[in-house]
């Protein structure tokens, strides 16, 4: 199982759940932005820093931009929020039918239809505490 997560910038929320998912999991993953302002850049120093807080090392990814070529090189593609969804869905190459889910949707008890950016809300504990739960969601459905 290959599984992707994208976010706008790359930098905060997709590595974050990259991050964290690849503690967790026998699946290959990977993150990408839809953007391309932060390519070849580390997470954000202030994501990384609440990150390590809680024993994650995020230092060895590097930003990248989503492509339409990722919906043939993954299984799963997840995004951070419905803005997030639909750059994805706008690159689906024809006739590919590749899953495209929302990260909130594997913690629907966590009430949330989206990972808010903590790049603007500065709230990088919270946003960690969603993608914690949502990961171990993800891990039940897919291992
Ligand atoms: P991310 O957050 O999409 O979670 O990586 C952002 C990071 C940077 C910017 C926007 C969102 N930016 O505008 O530079």
């Amino acid at each position: 199982m290959k599984v992707l997560f994208v976010c706008l910038g790359n930098i905060c929320r997709s590595p974050s759940a990259e991050g964290v998912f690849r503690e967790m999991t026998q699946a290959t993953t990977d993150s990408a932005g839809t953007a391309a302002w932060h390519v070849g850049k580390p997470p954000y120093g202030p994501m990384q820093e609440a990150a390590s807080r809680r024993g994650y090392d995020f230092s060895d990814l590097r930003a990248r931009q989503f492509t339409a070529n990722d919906f043939e090189a993954f299984d799963l593609i997840i995004g951070m929020d419905d803005s997030n969804i639909a750059d994805i869905e706008s690159l689906r190459p024809q006739g590919n039918t590749t899953p495209v889910k929302r990260l909130t949707d594997y913690a629907p008890e966590a009430g949330m239809d989206e990972v808010p950016d903590p790049y603007y809300t500065r709230d990088f504990d919270g946003a960690l505490d969603l993608i914690e739960a949502c990961a171990k969601g993800l891990k039940a459905k897919i291992g």
